[in-house]
């Protein structure tokens, strides 16, 4: 029983399966994958996530639940974009001998098993759908910061009751006596996220699809206000606030760093291009390098200009920390456009990964991990329409109650955890499969593999005590589900060979 839990799918039937019936064109070059990078990371992030990153936070209770980076934030995203710069080396690597939808699991699948592809599947649920409801509640603060000073929403229709139960503000305590009560218990609901959500499903539920030049468009958005916000910002430095530089020490940076890891998810979701991509071994590195470090570039310029604008300890006081600053320091009309682009930025995040989702949930439907409804798709629009809908709902639910900072973390842990796994799998893959052809090789893949493994466990290390009870209740969970049901209905272990199935559409056009 114990090597069959272990039974790898070989490459061959994995590329098989990946063959696309368009015939996907090698049409992206290095520019084309910076770009699509850019698209799917830049977010709730450096948005949203950075504040309680550089200030720390507490629950209501007054307990510390981390401690803040400061002004010394910048270093966090420093060591962040090493981390990840290991880790997309090994994405790039088998996505490009695997060019397969699924992703992280599809390979892990070929390289460490079933077991643990069932678990990096189910974890991939905290990357995408998890991270999405983060990035739901985020749109909605800055929703509220769009239209703060011309209409006042009802706190209780626009904070979720997690958020507002965990708040240490003593303000929120008269606004939570103040909501309508079901009973004993307070009605605390976020419209907006919910509706942003439900709005992106119907838009899939369409046929909507990421196109590259919409793509370019948003891109173009963020690096906008994110410019604006830079160049603004830093005519209102006080370098008094950059005194002292790490308030809490190397315990605040990776704190800070282990949160604010959010603001990178995302690039690994271009290794899946590896198939579209002209010349891969030159093209994909330079994409997936090129994009983090643009994206990292900017990340330490925005913690620089942000912490030197305001005291950093203010900047956990607000759900929309740069629209906060810009408002401390008298710019209201730049903290409009600024939460305008922020609105327009995260709407793009929540696109690609509700896209993203239900076509993991497809390859592990056509594996039999989950059942065969999980892999159908629509014969005209070819969209997985069933789980298109539950991935919407569960996120657009869960966004109305739920708290951001919560999220952030279990979405970390999940990612962190799915990426070790991928930089270790890459070695793995070396030593059982040596011959297969590789488009791109990383190199020095020991120490590539081993180091970012190391520095993804180092920063899961960083996020607090409750993240991790609640990672090892969802890996528990998950567990319980493959041998209900995966265990028994594997295609690879019962030999029937895949679920025939159409393949949903494909993410970019
Ligand atoms: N990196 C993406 C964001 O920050 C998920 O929204």
């Amino acid at each position: 029983m114990i090597s069959s839990l272990f039974s790898r799918k070989p490459i061959a039937q994995l590329l098989a399966e990946g063959e696309n019936p368009n015939g996907l064109k090698r049409a992206l070059g290095a520019g084309d994958l910076i770009m699509l990078a850019i698209g799917a990371v830049i977010g709730a992030g450096i948005f949203g996530a950075i504040g309680s990153a550089a200030a720390g936070q507490t629950d209501a209770a007054g307990h510390v639940i981390r401690v803040g980076a400061g002004p010394a934030l910048v270093v966090s995203f420093i060591l962040l974009g090493a981390a990840c710069a290991l880790a997309g080396l090994c994405y790039a690597e088998l996505a490009s001998m695997i060019p397969q939808a699924g992703s992280a699991y599809a390979y892990t699948y070929a390289t460490l098993g079933e077991f643990v592809a069932w678990i990096i599947g189910w974890d991939l649920i905290l990357e995408y759908a998890v991270g999405n409801v983060a990035v739901a509640i985020s749109w909605g603060d800055y929703f509220k910061s769009l239209f703060n000073g011309w209409i006042t929403f009802p706190y209780w229709l626009t904070t979720g009751y997690r958020t507002a139960l965990l708040s240490s503000d003593p303000k929120v305590h008269g606004m939570i006596a103040s909501a309508p009560h079901l009973g004993p218990i307070p009605i605390l609901i976020n419209v907006p996220a919910f509706a942003i959500v439900m709005f992106i499903t119907w838009l899939l539920l369409l046929g909507v699809r990421e196109s590259t030049r919409a793509n370019n468009v948003m891109v173009a958005v963020k690096l906008i206000v994110l410019a604006l916000f830079i160049v603004m910002g830093m005519q209102h430095i006080n370098t008094a606030n950059y005194h002292p530089f790490a308030p809490n020490g190397f315990a605040g940076i990776h704190q800070g760093a282990a949160i604010v890891f959010f603001a990178y998810i995302g690039f690994d979701a271009i290794s899946t291009a590896a198939e579209e991509t002209k010349n891969p071994q030159r093209n994909l590195p330079i994409g997936i390098l090129g994009g983090l470090a643009i994206c990292t570039v900017i990340y330490v310029i925005i913690g620089a200009v942000l912490t030197g604008m305001v005291p950093s300890q203010d900047l956990g006081k607000a759900a929309d920390p740069l629209s906060y600053a810009l408002n401390a320091t008298g710019m209201t009309s730049i903290a409009k456009i600024v939460a305008l682009g922020a609105v327009f930025s995260m709407a793009a995040v929540l696109l690609v990964f509700q896209y993203g989702q239900p076509r993991i949930f497809f390859a592990m439907g056509r594996d039999g991990l989950l059942p065969p409804w999980a892999a159908r798709v629509s014969k005209k629009t070819r969209v997985p329409v069933v789980t298109t809908l539950i991935t919407g709902i569960v996120v657009a639910l869960w966004s109305l109650f739920g708290d951001a900072g919560e999220t952030y973390d279990l979405t970390n842990i999940g990612t962190l955890f799915a990426f070790a796994l991928v930089c270790i799998g890459v070695i793995v893959l070396r030593y059982t499969d040596p011959e297969r052809p590789r488009p791109f090789r990383v190199p020095f893949v020991h120490f590539v593999g081993i180091g970012g493994a190391l520095l993804c466990v180092f920063v899961m290390k960083g996020l607090p005590t409750l993240a991790w009870v609640r990672f090892g209740w969802w890996l528990l969970i998950g567990l319980v589900l493959y041998f209900l049901y995966g265990y028994r209905h594997s295609t690879l272990r019962r030999g029937t060979g895949p679920v025939p199935m159409d393949p949903p559409a494909p993410i970019a056009k």
